[in-house]
């Protein structure tokens, strides 16, 4: 069994913020594999790649090197080729190339190759759409985190500094992301059989990493 902890879910459930402070009370390390596919969607906004083209891109991610290291404070930095993209991962043109290049059968193993090796070298809080079904299969703890559409856009929306996209577009695009990840004929998003499935919708994040850990202490003591 591995000691780490995986965490799926839609976007907008809550997953990093829950993944963060278990892993800083655990003592372990943070994985966001998302921001692996929006490195993986930057190289390809870069190359000037067709985002309907699956094809093309998992062929031109060959050339792409994507990995992750930890600063001092143990945050996780996010390189592409070399070089430290954290910052730049977080553009609405960004979500979009991770969303498209996630489709691909030869993006999803190197990407999960590189995870499944780190989740060998450390103990990790692992969060992204396949992590207990294609990622950590042997976690001690795997969580399906869930909420409603729109509480998952109110939480989006809040988050927001510039609002003016309006709250009912942010939901559409909520639904767009859903569709897109359950559908997908790779490694869609669903809950393993053994997740344990949390409804945040009404729970603050308090109340959920508190259900996590005790989740995770129950397993491993
Ligand atoms: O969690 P996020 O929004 O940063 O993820 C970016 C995209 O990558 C999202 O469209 C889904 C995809 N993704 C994935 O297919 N598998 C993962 N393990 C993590 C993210």
């Amino acid at each position: 069994m591995n000691k780490s902890i995986a965490i799926d879910g839609p976007s907008g459930a809550g997953k990093s913020s829950v993944a963060v402070e278990a892993a800083r009370r655990l003592g372990g390390h943070y994985l966001d594999t998302g921001a692996m596919y929006r490195a993986m969607g930057l190289y390809m906004l870069e190359q000037g790649a067709n985002l309907e083209d699956t094809a093309q891109m998992d062929a031109l991610s060959e050339n792409a090197n994507v990995d992750v290291k930890y600063d001092a404070d143990g945050n996780q930095l996010t390189f592409l080729n070399g070089e430290d993209v954290t910052d730049r991962l977080r553009t609405p043109e960004v979500s979009m190339a991770a969303s498209a290049v996630s489709k691909g059968a030869a993006v999803r193993q190197k990407l999960v190759r590189r995870q499944k090796e780190l989740a060998n070298e450390m103990f990790l809080v692992c969060d992204g759409r396949d992590i207990g079904t294609c990622v950590i299969t042997d976690a001690a703890l795997k969580v399906y985190l869930n909420a409603t559409p729109e509480e998952r856009a109110r939480r989006r929306f809040n988050e927001m500094e510039d609002k003016s996209m309006g709250f009912e577009a942010v939901l559409k695009d909520i639904n767009l992301r859903d569709y897109n990840d359950t559908h997908r004929a790779i490694s869609p998003l669903r809950k393993a059989e053994d997740a344990v499935e949390i409804d945040t919708t009404h729970l603050s994040l308090e109340q959920v990493v508190g259900e996590v850990m005790r989740l995770y202490l129950e397993r491993v003591q």
